[in-house]
């Protein structure tokens, strides 16, 4: 951990609440849904589709993973009540897995199950190492009955590409991403060249494997890596999407709406912000100084990425008022 980043982790628990909420407003859609459905909006009219997390993981109590899956059911009445063009991601933790797989497996399925009935899709967001295993059998069984639900994969994990291969044959969905937890160098790369490598390598056997991926990053060089194999392959816009989160690098967004991709936000919102802010920062102290960077650059515009007048809109582009049916993983 470099002096920075310990001096971070250091300071944090002295930093005021509302100096973390001041920073976290761009990262985060706000506390209620009808804050997240007016940022799934809002992203809809700049031709950006979303995915809204509703924050929180790793439940102590069944009653928890029950107002989890409460919550989800909700989100996902109120897109297609709005007509919005987003589908959710959610924490195995947050409905159970660190309690029971059976029930994690019951209360998954269970908004999986709504999902479908409404013409939506559910991603299911990859933890820790030490659910890694869990998550992928949970999705395996979950893929049997269900065609609308897709897992993550990171970059980080030494392991990923072997899962990767085990999966293929089988229709998927991926997200790909660097992975974002604290990892032990046994499990996991440490070298961001070496991550950067294997996320291109894991992208290029998705796409050729006809895997539907979600290219997550923010790193350019890695977007600049995906767009030569997005054209090496003549994908069409609707066979991939580029994916990040709500606040990070809207100048990197526009960028890649304005080439005619398709690009999805990811919008956490929910009352336990703050614990999940904190713990994040606390966690991996990589992300409060990216937040730190971000917040003294000021990158320019307004913080959602919307698609650039006159840009092509890619074929398939989400409309501010999609149809349920018409709504893409
Ligand atoms: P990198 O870390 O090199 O960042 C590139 C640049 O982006 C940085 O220089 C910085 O400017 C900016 N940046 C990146 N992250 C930032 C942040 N949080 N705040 C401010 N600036 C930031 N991980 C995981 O383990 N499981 C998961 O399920 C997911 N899901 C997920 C969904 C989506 C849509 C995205 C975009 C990311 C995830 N992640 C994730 C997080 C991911 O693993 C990774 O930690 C971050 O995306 C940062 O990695 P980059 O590829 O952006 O590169």
């Amino acid at each position: 951990m470099s002096l920075l980043d310990r001096l971070i982790v250091t300071t944090l628990p002295i930093v005021p609440r509302p100096i973390v909420g001041a920073i976290s407003r761009r990262y985060v859609a706000g506390e209620t849904l009808a804050h997240a459905v007016d940022v799934v909006r809002r992203l809809n009219q700049g031709g950006v589709m979303a995915t809204l997390d509703v924050l929180g993981e790793n439940v102590t109590r069944p009653e928890e993973a029950a107002q989890a899956v409460q919550a989800y059911q909700e989100a996902l009445q109120a897109l297609a009540r709005e007509r919005l063009d987003s589908n959710v991601s959610l924490k195995p933790t947050q409905f159970g897995l660190k309690l029971d797989r059976e029930l994690c497996h019951r209360n998954i399925r269970a908004v999986v199950e709504l999902a479908r009935r409404l013409g939506n899709f559910v991603r299911i967001d990859m933890e820790d190492s030490s659910c890694t295993t869990d998550t992928l059998e949970l999705y395996a069984r979950l893929r049997e009955e269900f065609d609308n639900v897709g897992v993550v994969i990171q970059a980080y994990l030494r392991r990923s590409l072997e899962d990767v291969r085990a999966l293929r044959g089988r229709p998927t969905n991926l997200r790909l991403c660097k992975g974002i937890y604290v990892e032990p160098r046994s499990l996991a790369y440490r070298d961001p060249e070496l991550i950067n490598r294997n996320f291109d390598q894991l992208l290029g056997e998705m796409l050729e494997a006809g895997v539907y991926v979600g290219i997550a990053t923010h790193d350019e060089r890695l977007v600049f890596e995906a767009e030569r194999r997005i054209d090496a392959l003549r994908l069409e816009p609707h066979q991939y999407e580029f994916q990040m989160l709500l606040g990070v690098d809207p100048e990197l967004g526009r960028l890649i709406l304005s080439r005619g991709h398709r690009l999805r936000l990811y919008v956490p919102f929910g009352a336990h912000w703050y614990a999940y802010c904190t713990r994040r920062l606390k966690e991996n102290p990589r992300i409060a100084r990216h937040v730190l960077m971000n917040l003294v650059r000021r990158s320019p515009g307004p913080w959602l990425p919307s698609r650039p007048e006159g840009a092509p809109a890619p074929r398939g582009a989400p409309r501010a008022t999609a149809p349920a049916a018409a709504r893409r993983p």
